[in-house]
């Protein structure tokens, strides 16, 4: 639930906080996928579509959607929920990389996805589409 101290002065969600809360959503279900440290690689483009006001409940769905050799991308898709009206709005989404690592902080292999439903499926081909994005953007810099 957003609490005041989460808010700016307009009673809204801080946009850090929010991005705070997915990158640890992302990572619970990276290193529930791996069973290692996971750390962030990179984000996605982030775009915060509505506010989430003070006394609204902020819902993270986390999905690891492909698994690569040493890094996955995890997806996590936000949700709002108003308590006393139980209306949900879809707020934002973001593709998060992690990488998992060992003691020594060097990336280790992680295990395969096997994608089973059509979503599942479509997950997984978006994701090697853009990695090759996000691949192609870390050359440049
Ligand atoms: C992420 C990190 C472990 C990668 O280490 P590295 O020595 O650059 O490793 P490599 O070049 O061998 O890449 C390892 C994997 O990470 C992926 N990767 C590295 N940088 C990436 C980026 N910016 N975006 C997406 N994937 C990236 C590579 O594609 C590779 O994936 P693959 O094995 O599945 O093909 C290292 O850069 C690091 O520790 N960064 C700091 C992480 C951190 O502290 N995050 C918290 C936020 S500051």
């Amino acid at each position: 639930m957003v609490l005041p101290n989460d808010a700016n002065r307009l009673g809204n969600l801080l946009g850090g906080r929010l991005m705070h809360m997915m990158d640890i959503a992302a990572a619970i279900a990276a290193s529930r996928h791996t069973n290692r440290v996971c750390v962030t690689a990179s984000v996605d483009e982030l775009h915060f579509h509505h506010p989430i006001r003070i006394g609204e409940v902020v819902i993270l769905q986390a999905s690891v959607n492909r698994a690569f050799h040493t890094s996955l991308e995890v997806g996590v898709r936000v949700t709002k929920e108003d308590l006393l009206t139980g209306k949900r709005t879809h707020t934002n989404s973001a593709y998060l990389t992690f990488v998992a690592i060992d003691e020594e902080g060097r990336p280790v292999p992680v295990p395969l996805i096997v994608p089973q439903t059509n979503e599942e499926r479509r997950r997984y081909r978006d994701a090697a589409r853009r990695r090759r994005q996000r691949l192609l953007h870390r050359g440049k810099r």
